[in-house]
């Protein structure tokens, strides 16, 4: 995680998926620091195969990177990008009491998501990861019912480029960064210790109290009893505290 990126961005109108276009190309042996970014998508998709809406106006963005690591340490791609985002949002909303992240990787404004990563891996045969798309999603000026648009709470007009550009200077600094500090970051803009959380991956239902993080990114969830639960999936909801 050291060297510092060039980032060759690409701008289209539309596509089908940024993230479709830039594994296409990284399957054909595209270099680490291409950014692919549509003005709108006609099939975006947020994390399990959802679909994720995707007009004019917002920002749709995939990144290609190719970091040398471990598959178990390819998740923490996705709290960098998390604190990428927020601190890209930072630029025009002060009020910290506002936002938080929500684990793995959504970050969140009054309560409601704004902006949603999808990580991507191709491994190699030896079970290394060969490349890695982080696909960011910002609502920017809209939103759908269940999200909210950051210039909602901005204090100045959003420049989507200017966002675009920052968010990029942003994930350069903290991909920089050793996971232990990225994970103290997180931290430190998530929910609280003791919120409350259900997760649910297919059928299964988890409920418990956000505990921690772990060394590579898995949910510690305090359940009833005081045991820790490792959670490594999910989709996770924010009950209360
Ligand atoms: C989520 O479900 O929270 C992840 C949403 C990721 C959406 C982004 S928009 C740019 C890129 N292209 C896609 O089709 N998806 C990702």
């Amino acid at each position: 995680m050291t060297m510092a990126i060039n980032w060759r961005i690409e701008i289209f109108d539309t596509l089908e998926s940024t993230q479709k276009f830039i594994k296409d190309r990284a399957a054909s042996g595209e270099a680490e620091g291409l950014v692919v970014q549509a003005r709108e998508q006609s099939g975006g998709k947020g994390r399990y195969g959802r679909e994720w809406v995707s007009p004019k106006g917002n920002l749709y963005l995939s990144i290609l990177l190719k970091p040398e690591c471990a598959a178990s340490e390819a998740a923490q791609f996705s709290f960098v990008a998390a604190l990428a985002v927020s601190a890209a949002i930072d630029e025009y909303i002060k009020d910290r009491s506002l936002k938080f992240l929500k684990w793995p990787n959504d970050v969140f404004l009054d309560g409601k998501k704004c902006a949603g990563i999808l990580l991507e891996t191709e491994l190699d045969k030896k079970g290394n990861v060969e490349w890695l798309v982080l696909g960011v999603g910002v609502n920017i000026v809209s939103a759908p019912d269940i999200g909210v648009a950051v210039q909602d709470y901005a204090d100045k007009g959003i420049d989507l480029e200017g966002f675009r550009d920052n968010l990029l200077k942003q994930l350069s600094f903290y991909k920089t960064k050793e996971f232990q500090e990225i994970r103290a970051l997180w931290l430190e803009r998530a929910h609280e210790p003791g919120t409350k959380l259900q997760i649910k991956l297919g059928e299964s239902v988890e409920a418990g109290y956000f505990h921690d993080i772990d060394e590579n990114g898995n949910l510690l969830l305090r359940i009833d009893g005081g045991d820790i639960q490792m959670i490594t999936a999910g989709d996770v909801y924010v009950i209360g505290s």
